[in-house]
């Protein structure tokens, strides 16, 4: 495992893509109703990011993916494909996987969005996942392990009687979409890598209702539980500082 270590100059180039990224779901939420369908969204986001923001959408072409963002809706764990024909309903929850690439460096970070008014156990599992994401950037910084974050994730899910998704993990990132190190969103503490500044990666826990086992769809990208119940995640691109962490992808309605 190749963990390579970003310089204060490239840490701001990451400070100025995971703004931009951020700056992505911020512009999109008032868009994310019932009766817009997802390919809109990918085409509004698209032409913010080529045209406003002078950004590449990293997913586009991404290994024969074929949008520019991705959008993941009720028992979607990850990685769904905009669709014209994917209208969403009153009571859906999606999430929304902004990814961009500016002056070379990525920004990568989602969130679930309440369509409506939807179920109050379908927003309970929104706000869990919301939490795990915090947990585990609360405890980053050098000297901690990525069990210790993958440890804190799955303990806050499980006392709620949630499962963690296993098939899929945060990464490195910088000049790569995915690089070294894997985070994984469970774990045991006091194990795995130990960080240090200058590190990035992103931490993006998939939280299911149900069991956490994973089906890929024959389009070879949607990812769905295999049990169909709800499917929750939320994702932000970090930094490890010298005492602690930036988030490198925080929305402004956001404090850490
Ligand atoms: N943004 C996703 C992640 O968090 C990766 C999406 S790959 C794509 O790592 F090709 F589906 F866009
Ligand atoms: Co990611
Ligand atoms: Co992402």
């Amino acid at each position: 495992m190749a963990v390579n270590i970003k310089t204060a100059a490239e840490i701001e180039k990451m400070r100025i893509a995971g703004r931009l990224a951020a700056d992505v779901l911020e512009m999109i939420a008032p868009y994310v109703v019932p009766g817009v369908t997802t390919g809109e969204l990918d085409k509004i986001c698209h032409d913010y990011m080529v045209n406003e923001q002078q950004c590449i959408p990293a997913p586009l072409n991404y290994r024969g993916f074929p949008k520019s963002i991705c959008s993941s809706v009720n028992q979607v764990v990850c990685h769904g494909i905009p669709s014209e024909k994917k209208k969403l309903k009153d009571g859906d929850i999606v999430n929304l996987d902004i990814t961009v690439i500016k002056d070379g460096y990525y920004g990568d970070t989602s969130q679930m969005f309440c369509v409506g008014n939807a179920p109050e156990h379908a927003q309970r599992l929104c706000q869990v996942a919301q939490e795990c994401l915090y947990k585990g950037i609360s405890i980053v910084r050098p000297g901690a392990r990525l069990g210790d974050i993958g440890h804190i994730i799955q303990q806050h899910a499980e006392s709620h009687f949630y499962s963690v998704v296993r098939d899929y993990c945060g990464h490195g990132i910088g000049t790569e979409f995915h690089q070294d190190p894997q985070v994984l969103h469970f774990g045991k503490p006091d194990t795995g890598l130990v960080l240090k500044e200058g590190m990035t990666f992103t931490i993006e826990p998939m939280i299911n209702a149900g069991k956490y086992h994973t089906k890929l769809k024959k389009d070879g990208w949607t990812v769905e539980t295999k049990d169909g119940r709800l499917s929750a995640q939320w994702e932000h691109t970090l930094a490890v500082t010298a005492d602690g962490v930036e988030v490198l992808t925080a929305r402004k309605d956001e404090q850490f």
